[in-house]
């Protein structure tokens, strides 16, 4: 996590720096600095975030046209104005900012320690600064040769920008496991965690790749590996505007990405699903078709909220396909020894791409000879890259932290894919088949129905927002929507809140249920619909509070809830796609009404990219 932006050209840096790192903070947000080349290196540094570094500095001189700027998620040392970010070295003349963990910090330290350096932050960035200057010093070298010295003994993960005093128009950067991009414009360069602090100087952008360290000056930019060789850059064109990352009008970036899913979900439809020709082009599918025909199982590896949508997959294609499916936590996967043969298909899903746990899990069965297919919203992203083949997502950029465009329109690639596999391996009848393109089809405009309706679901949080627990309930294809829906009500409003299959309530969690008990039902029209519905009468039965989603129509279930959110008919392989919406609106409302920075909620960042 941590957001990293840079700048060397003719520009002034500082607000280009800002900027940049507003649009970052969704990295994280515990604390906020910048260095200035400005007759020396200046660092202003500060615990919280962007707009509070902002509010200090009024008034400095902050003329510059190098810089850099951080926005931290804190690992090493706790949220502070002497851990953030930039770090400057003993003599005062290096200046580091750092995304990242360096592993074997404390073995760094101690050689330091030893050496008479004192240290003032808790932090590894620190530590490996004052390393790279002990090398500089001691060799009496460039800092570009003592970075790529430090670096051959550093375990973990990093992307690190540097400026140096003696050499006031070069940022230093390398990268290894932590994303960075380097925009090139006219006589300036620009870098970033990702494109956003670019976007309306450059659409020409590097994505630097792991072991590569780059000398950054405002009209030359030299990409090397760590063996000192020249590595041609390669300019690739963004394909990303202004307005996509900003608010458009919303309070918050997760209103308005709950608000874009019909036409995030079309464009991730668009130009591969042809309902009346019955077809599905996915190239980087396709292309693996064999493959997955006589695969022996598929196994899915992700975190969080792609997890869920990899569970939601792991129904769909079971039923589809008849073919295995393993979903599996990626931070397990990784450090387990997963039985996985030459030829297992790996399904990575990743909104962000950058997710370490996913990417090395990704790297752990690659050695082992599967073939992996990235499921990834971000284009160009260390996943996507890492992946043999696989379809992007199409949701554009996702700003709040909660996710919910990337994943309904993961859950509508790993549809199209299950439909692809199902087809090749003639496993669905031509009518199931076509029926549910069509059904696919549909979905768009049925979230459109949804949203419609979003003030009511507005009502019901004011009515909930004080509980102090939730429980989500649902089975069969609605049951990993029950995990999404408390995972999103637990990093919105922190609210406890937990999500079961509906028949294991009877196996324990039934047990905290009493009249203050808030009970989600996904109860969609589905071939469960009747024993959800026996769940229903047993949690009334014990006076709980039964609110459910349910399809239009559906009187029975509406006469057993105090409250209901409405879906339209359609049909259970597509139902999660739709049935989550209102869950997502729901926790968005409470998370409002308790007064939560529901696109910064405490303690969390966008992108995970340490372990
Ligand atoms: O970028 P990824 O999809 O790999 O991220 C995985 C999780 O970190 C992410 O889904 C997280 O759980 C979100 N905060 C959920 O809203």
């Amino acid at each position: 996590m941590c957001g990293i932006v840079g700048y060397t050209g003719p520009r002034e840096a500082y607000p280009i720096i800002i900027k940049g790192l507003k649009r970052l903070e969704y990295r994280g947000y515990d604390s906020t600095g910048v260095a200035l080349q400005n007759g020396g290196i200046k660092v202003y540094k500060k615990k919280g975030k962007v707009a509070e570094l902002e509010d200090t500095i009024v008034g400095k001189n902050l003329h510059a046209n190098v810089g850099i700027g951080h926005t931290r998620w804190a690992t090493h040392g706790e949220p502070s104005d002497r851990n953030a970010h930039p770090h400057q070295s003993a003599s005062g003349k290096l200046a580091m900012i750092h995304n990242g963990i360096i592993e074997n910090y404390s073995q760094l330290k101690n050689e330091l320690l030893k050496k008479g350096y004192t240290f003032k932050s808790d932090t590894d960035t620190e530590v490996l600064l004052n390393f790279i200057e002990e090398i500089k010093t001691n060799n009496n070298c460039s800092l570009e040769e003592a970075v790529r010295v430090a670096l051959k003994r550093v375990t973990g993960a990093y992307v690190i920008l540097l400026l140096d005093a003696e050499e006031p128009e070069t940022i230093i950067a390398a990268r290894k496991g932590s994303p960075l991009v380097i925009g090139v414009g006219k006589g300036e360069h620009f870098l970033g965690s990702d494109a956003s602090p670019m976007l309306e100087y450059t659409k020409e952008v590097v994505y630097v790749n792991d072991y590569e360290l780059a000398i950054i000056k405002p009209d030359e930019l030299i990409l090397k590996n760590l063996g000192n060789e020249k590595i041609t850059p390669y300019i690739q064109k963004l394909d990303l505007e202004l307005a996509a990352i900003e608010k458009g009008g919303y309070e918050h970036f997760m209103l308005k990405e709950i608000f874009e899913q019909p036409q995030t979900i079309y464009d991730c439809l668009r130009g591969r699903l042809d309902a009346e020709a019955g077809t599905i082009t996915m190239s980087g599918i396709e292309q693996y078709a064999n493959q997955i025909k006589n695969a022996r199982r598929i196994v899915m590896i992700a975190c969080g909220t792609s997890w869920h949508a990899g569970l939601v997959a792991e129904y769909v294609i079971e039923e589809l396909c008849r073919l295995n499916v393993e979903v599996e936590y990626a931070s397990e996967f990784r450090y387990r020894n997963p039985v996985i043969d030459e030829g297992d298909i790996i399904v990575a899903i990743s909104q962000s791409g950058e997710t370490a746990d996913t990417l090395v899990a990704i790297e752990t069965a690659k050695s082992k000879g599967a073939i992996i297919l990235g499921v990834v919203n971000v284009v160009g992203s260390s996943i996507a890259r890492a992946s043999h083949g696989g379809a992007y997502t199409h949701a554009g950029p996702e700003i709040g932290v909660a996710s919910t465009k990337a994943f309904t329109a993961q859950l509508a690639v790993l549809t199209m894919i299950a439909l692809k596999i199902a087809n090749i391996k003639g496993t669905i009848s031509h009518e199931r088949y076509m029926l549910l393109l069509k059904e696919l089809n549909e979905v768009p405009e049925k979230v459109a129905w949804v949203l419609k309706n979003a003030d009511k679901v507005k009502k019901l949080a004011e009515k909930y927002k004080d509980a102090d627990d939730f429980l989500y309930l649902a089975r069969g294809y609605n049951f990993p929507v029950a995990l999404e829906g408390a995972l999103k009500l637990k990093e919105i409003s922190y609210i406890h809140a937990e999500g079961y299959p509906a028949a294991e309530m009877k196996h324990g969690p039934i047990a905290l249920v009493d009249e203050t008990l808030p009970v989600v039902f996904i109860a969609t029209k589905d071939a469960y619909h009747e024993k959800v519905v026996s769940n229903m009468q047993e949690i009334k039965a014990r006076k709980g509070k039964v609110i459910s989603v349910i399809t239009e129509g559906d009187d029975l279930s509406t006469s057993l809830s105090d409250d209901v959110m409405i879906i339209p008919e359609a049909d259970e392989i597509v139902a999660p796609i739709i049935s989550v919406v209102p869950l997502q609106l729901l926790a968005y409302y409470i998370g409002v009404a308790r007064g939560c920075d529901v696109d910064k909620p405490r303690n969390l960042a966008k992108s995970v990219t340490v372990e």
